[in-house]
Protein backbone atom coordinates (compact mmCIF):
# COMPACT_ATOMS: atom_id res chain seq x y z
CA UNK A 1 0.00 0.00 0.00
CA UNK A 2 2.56 2.20 1.01
CA UNK A 3 4.76 1.80 -2.11
CA UNK A 4 1.50 2.42 -4.25
CA UNK A 5 1.10 5.52 -2.85
CA UNK A 6 5.10 6.70 -3.35
CA UNK A 7 4.71 5.28 -6.84
CA UNK A 8 1.51 6.95 -7.66
CA UNK A 9 3.20 10.26 -6.13
CA UNK A 10 6.30 9.95 -8.43
CA UNK A 11 3.49 9.52 -11.37
CA UNK A 12 1.71 12.67 -10.45
CA UNK A 13 5.20 14.55 -9.86
CA UNK A 14 6.57 13.39 -13.69
CA UNK A 15 3.69 14.94 -15.29
CA UNK A 16 2.88 17.96 -12.38
CA UNK A 17 5.12 20.29 -14.45
CA UNK A 18 4.62 19.22 -17.84
CA UNK A 19 4.68 22.35 -19.81
CA UNK A 20 4.50 25.02 -16.87
CA UNK A 21 6.57 28.14 -17.58
CA UNK A 22 9.24 28.32 -15.38
CA UNK A 23 11.78 30.94 -14.71
CA UNK A 24 14.62 30.04 -12.42
CA UNK A 25 17.53 33.07 -11.33
CA UNK A 26 20.54 31.73 -10.66
CA UNK A 27 19.89 28.87 -12.70
CA UNK A 28 23.83 28.05 -13.77
CA UNK A 29 24.62 26.53 -10.23
CA UNK A 30 23.87 24.69 -7.11
CA UNK A 31 20.31 25.12 -6.11
CA UNK A 32 19.23 26.50 -8.95
CA UNK A 33 20.85 24.05 -11.36
CA UNK A 34 19.22 21.50 -9.78
CA UNK A 35 16.21 23.02 -10.40
CA UNK A 36 16.55 23.69 -13.63
CA UNK A 37 17.80 19.99 -14.60
CA UNK A 38 14.52 18.43 -12.32
CA UNK A 39 12.15 20.45 -14.05
CA UNK A 40 12.91 19.91 -17.36
CA UNK A 41 13.33 16.52 -16.86
CA UNK A 42 9.83 16.53 -15.78
CA UNK A 43 8.30 18.33 -18.24
CA UNK A 44 8.59 22.05 -17.41
CA UNK A 45 9.63 24.96 -20.12
CA UNK A 46 12.46 26.51 -18.68
CA UNK A 47 13.99 29.70 -19.07
CA UNK A 48 16.99 30.29 -16.93
CA UNK A 49 18.96 33.31 -15.98
CA UNK A 50 22.41 34.12 -14.80
CA UNK A 51 25.26 36.80 -15.17
CA UNK A 52 28.53 34.59 -16.55
CA UNK A 53 27.50 34.21 -20.27
CA UNK A 54 30.62 31.43 -20.75
CA UNK A 55 28.05 29.56 -17.96
CA UNK A 56 24.67 29.94 -19.47
CA UNK A 57 26.04 29.37 -22.62
CA UNK A 58 27.60 25.82 -21.66
CA UNK A 59 23.95 25.03 -19.67
CA UNK A 60 22.05 25.51 -22.44
CA UNK A 61 24.58 23.61 -25.04
CA UNK A 62 23.98 20.95 -22.74
CA UNK A 63 20.49 21.28 -21.68
CA UNK A 64 18.97 22.57 -25.23
CA UNK A 65 15.97 22.51 -24.03
CA UNK A 66 16.22 25.62 -21.70
CA UNK A 67 16.51 28.48 -22.48
CA UNK A 68 19.23 30.92 -21.06
CA UNK A 69 19.42 34.59 -20.30
CA UNK A 70 22.42 36.46 -19.60
CA UNK A 71 21.75 38.90 -16.89
CA UNK A 72 21.91 40.77 -13.88
CA UNK A 73 18.48 40.04 -11.66
CA UNK A 74 19.77 43.43 -9.29
CA UNK A 75 20.21 45.62 -11.99
CA UNK A 76 16.64 47.61 -13.02
CA UNK A 77 17.84 47.97 -16.47
CA UNK A 78 18.72 44.16 -16.94
CA UNK A 79 15.24 43.20 -15.48
CA UNK A 80 13.40 44.91 -18.48
CA UNK A 81 15.36 43.15 -21.21
CA UNK A 82 15.28 39.55 -18.94
CA UNK A 83 11.66 40.09 -18.80
CA UNK A 84 11.25 40.51 -22.78
CA UNK A 85 13.69 37.42 -23.21
CA UNK A 86 11.84 34.99 -20.56
CA UNK A 87 7.83 36.11 -22.35
CA UNK A 88 9.28 35.58 -25.79
CA UNK A 89 11.13 32.54 -25.36
CA UNK A 90 8.40 31.03 -23.12
CA UNK A 91 5.07 33.06 -24.57
CA UNK A 92 4.04 33.65 -20.62
CA UNK A 93 5.23 33.18 -17.42
CA UNK A 94 3.49 30.31 -14.68
CA UNK A 95 6.16 30.02 -11.98
CA UNK A 96 9.30 32.30 -10.89
CA UNK A 97 11.74 30.94 -8.73
CA UNK A 98 13.52 33.77 -6.86
CA UNK A 99 16.54 31.51 -6.58
CA UNK A 100 20.15 34.02 -7.44
CA UNK A 101 20.76 35.71 -4.04
CA UNK A 102 24.68 36.59 -2.87
CA UNK A 103 24.81 35.65 0.75
CA UNK A 104 28.31 34.95 1.02
CA UNK A 105 30.01 31.48 1.13
CA UNK A 106 28.41 29.18 2.84
CA UNK A 107 27.67 28.00 5.64
CA UNK A 108 26.41 31.94 6.34
CA UNK A 109 27.86 33.81 9.05
CA UNK A 110 25.68 33.69 12.00
CA UNK A 111 23.08 35.66 12.45
CA UNK A 112 24.63 37.87 15.13
CA UNK A 113 28.28 38.66 12.57
CA UNK A 114 25.54 40.03 9.84
CA UNK A 115 25.03 43.38 9.26
CA UNK A 116 21.83 45.72 7.73
CA UNK A 117 24.40 46.29 4.58
CA UNK A 118 24.75 42.18 4.07
CA UNK A 119 21.17 42.07 4.47
CA UNK A 120 20.45 44.67 1.91
CA UNK A 121 23.44 42.90 -0.58
CA UNK A 122 21.37 39.40 -0.05
CA UNK A 123 18.11 41.24 -0.67
CA UNK A 124 19.00 42.87 -4.29
CA UNK A 125 18.88 40.49 -6.66
CA UNK A 126 15.18 39.68 -5.77
CA UNK A 127 13.61 39.66 -9.52
CA UNK A 128 10.53 41.88 -9.80
CA UNK A 129 8.94 42.86 -12.60
CA UNK A 130 5.34 42.28 -14.07
CA UNK A 131 4.03 39.58 -16.42
CA UNK A 132 1.44 40.86 -17.73
N1 LIG B 1 23.89 26.61 -0.34
C1 LIG B 1 23.35 26.78 0.88
O1 LIG B 1 23.66 26.07 1.87
C2 LIG B 1 22.32 27.86 1.11
C3 LIG B 1 21.88 28.12 2.40
C4 LIG B 1 20.90 29.09 2.60
C5 LIG B 1 20.37 29.75 1.52
N2 LIG B 1 20.83 29.49 0.28
C6 LIG B 1 20.26 30.25 -0.82
O2 LIG B 1 19.88 29.37 -1.89
C7 LIG B 1 20.12 30.03 -3.12
C8 LIG B 1 21.08 29.23 -4.00
O3 LIG B 1 22.27 29.00 -3.29
P1 LIG B 1 23.45 28.22 -3.99
O4 LIG B 1 24.41 27.84 -2.92
O5 LIG B 1 22.88 27.17 -4.88
O6 LIG B 1 24.10 29.42 -4.87
P2 LIG B 1 25.30 29.37 -5.92
O7 LIG B 1 25.78 27.98 -6.19
O8 LIG B 1 26.28 30.42 -5.49
O9 LIG B 1 24.58 29.87 -7.27
C9 LIG B 1 24.12 31.18 -7.38
C10 LIG B 1 23.53 31.32 -8.78
O10 LIG B 1 22.92 32.61 -8.86
C11 LIG B 1 23.52 33.33 -9.95
N3 LIG B 1 23.45 34.73 -9.55
C12 LIG B 1 23.98 35.32 -8.44
N4 LIG B 1 23.70 36.62 -8.40
C13 LIG B 1 22.96 36.87 -9.52
C14 LIG B 1 22.37 38.04 -10.05
N5 LIG B 1 22.49 39.22 -9.43
N6 LIG B 1 21.68 37.96 -11.21
C15 LIG B 1 21.56 36.77 -11.86
N7 LIG B 1 22.08 35.62 -11.40
C16 LIG B 1 22.79 35.68 -10.25
C17 LIG B 1 24.91 32.71 -10.13
O11 LIG B 1 25.42 32.81 -11.45
P3 LIG B 1 26.32 34.11 -11.88
O12 LIG B 1 27.37 34.28 -10.84
O13 LIG B 1 26.82 33.79 -13.26
O14 LIG B 1 25.35 35.26 -11.91
C18 LIG B 1 24.54 31.24 -9.88
O15 LIG B 1 23.93 30.67 -11.04
C19 LIG B 1 20.69 31.41 -2.79
O16 LIG B 1 19.61 32.32 -2.74
C20 LIG B 1 21.27 31.20 -1.42
O17 LIG B 1 21.33 32.40 -0.72
C21 LIG B 1 21.78 28.57 0.04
Amino acid sequence: MANESVEMNNRQGLTAWKNIRVAVTGGTSGLGLALVRMLLDQGARVGFIARKRDRVERLTCERTDARGITGDVSQKDDTYSIAIQLLGELGGLDVLINNASSLGPVPPAPLADTNCEDFERARQPMFWVRFD
